[in-house]
């Protein structure tokens, strides 16, 4: 095999080994796909302006999220049905980022269990809830998610319905039956079949069992059952991130959820300054779409810097993609290049920790113009 040199290369891949269902599912937007392309497009208008003669011989990549110290502000986002992509699917991807010492956000919708995750190892992890029209399941999860050391909820809140995936549509998409959602095994909803409505069996899923009634009052009521932290992902506006803020959420997660719901919402990386500004500081604030290079992460930090607060960001499809071409070597891998190439771009624009990372060392194609200072007029 040719030497991997991004983390895009793995993609092709995942592509090759995967039966096309499983692919199509893991690489699809919605409809148009065009947020899925404006994802990356948004990043690639955003160039640096890099400072020179910096002593850049040490450089400090680590964080804190949320008290938790982690060594660097790249994390992994909830993706589900790991077990697809490779037999140790959620282990493998529990295990990698447990060494390279960042945090795994588990899908609810995983094929391993939140019990079966905790017992790989140590490691800080997080678990993304789908609050399901039975409130005693979500209850339930969160109870358990609790018992086995998980450090925060991830409450996703942009998928009242699932986004039209084409692909899934036309490929019946549903999980092999040797698969099951194991966080709901026992409770008659780990199984996931296509019936015979024309939509995916994801989709027909979702109508049946997730609620659509979700609203603050709900993230309310959470606060009620759990004493973790909650962080509400997939907002997109400033209006939703004070929202957030006055209902008490622990943090906020700028999120289009890959583009797989609402097609034609902007990148997030176009949506972050807009939500910081207005969460204030009061919480932090997260970000992931299209996430792919070192230059990205250090973009999205540029763009959320803001005193001491800072954006650290998750990356969805790297990681399924590397985890269907090598397991758990691939999803190492795919951290690794992420960090190296993060420390390369920090040292060529002259930044030596995280927090040296500002709004001047980048510059977009929404910013005014620049003025030379007076001096050279
Ligand atoms: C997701 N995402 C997601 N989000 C969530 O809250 N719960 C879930 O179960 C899933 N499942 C899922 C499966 C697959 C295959 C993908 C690609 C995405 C969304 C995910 O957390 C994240 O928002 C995006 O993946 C980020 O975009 P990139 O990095 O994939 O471009």
């Amino acid at each position: 095999m040719e030497e991997i040199t991004n983390v895009m290369e793995f993609e092709e891949i995942a592509r090759q080994k995967l039966p096309k269902m499983v692919y199509d599912y893991y690489a699809s937007g919605a409809e148009d796909q065009w947020t899925l392309k404006e994802n990356r497009n948004a990043f690639s208008r955003i160039l640096f302006r890099p400072r020179i003669l910096v002593d850049v011989s040490n450089i400090d990549l680590t964080t804190t999220v949320m008290g938790f110290k982690i060594s660097m502000p790249i994390m992994i986002a909830p993706t589900a049905m790991l077990k697809m992509a490779h037999p140790d699917g959620e282990y493998a991807t529990a295990r990698a980022a447990s060494a390279a010492g960042t945090i795994m956000t588990l899908s609810s919708l995983a094929t391993s269990s939140i019990e079966e995750v905790a017992s790989t190892g140590p490691g800080i992890r997080f678990f993304q809830l789908y609050v399901y029209k039975d409130r005693n399941v979500a209850a339930q999860l969160v109870r358990r998610a609790e018992r086995a050391g998980f450090k925060a909820i991830v409450l996703t809140v942009d998928t009242p319905r699932l986004g039209r995936r084409e692909a899934d549509i036309k490929n019946r998409f549903a999980l092999p039956p040797s698969l099951t959602l194991k966080n709901f095994e026992g409770l008659d909803l780990g199984k996931m079949t296509v019936d015979k409505t024309s939509d995916s069996g994801l989709a027909s899923y979702f109508v049946g069992q997730v609620d659509p009634t979700l609203s603050w009052k709900d993230v309310k009521w959470l606060q009620t059952i759990t004493l973790l932290p909650i962080l509400v992902k997939g907002v997109l506006t400033a209006e939703d991130a004070k929202l957030a803020v006055q209902n008490g959420v622990a943090g906020i997660i700028v999120s289009n959820h890959g583009a797989r719901q609402l097609d034609y919402v902007p990148a997030t990386i176009t949506a972050l300054e807009e939500v910081v500004k207005a969460a204030e500081g009061r919480v932090p604030v997260f970000l992931d779409g299209g996430v792919r290079r070192g230059t990205d992460v250090f973009k999205a930090l540029a763009m959320g810097a803001s005193g001491v607060f800072y954006v650290p960001w998750q990356i969805g499809r790297p990681v399924v993609f590397s985890l269907a071409a090598d397991g758990e070597a691939g999803v190492r891998k795919v951290l690794q290049m992420l960090r190296d190439e993060l420390e390369l771009t920090m040292a060529l624009s002259g930044c030596t920790s995280i927090e040296e990372i500002t709004r001047n060392h980048i510059i977009t194609d929404w910013d005014p113009p620049r003025s030379l200072p007076s001096s050279r007029l």
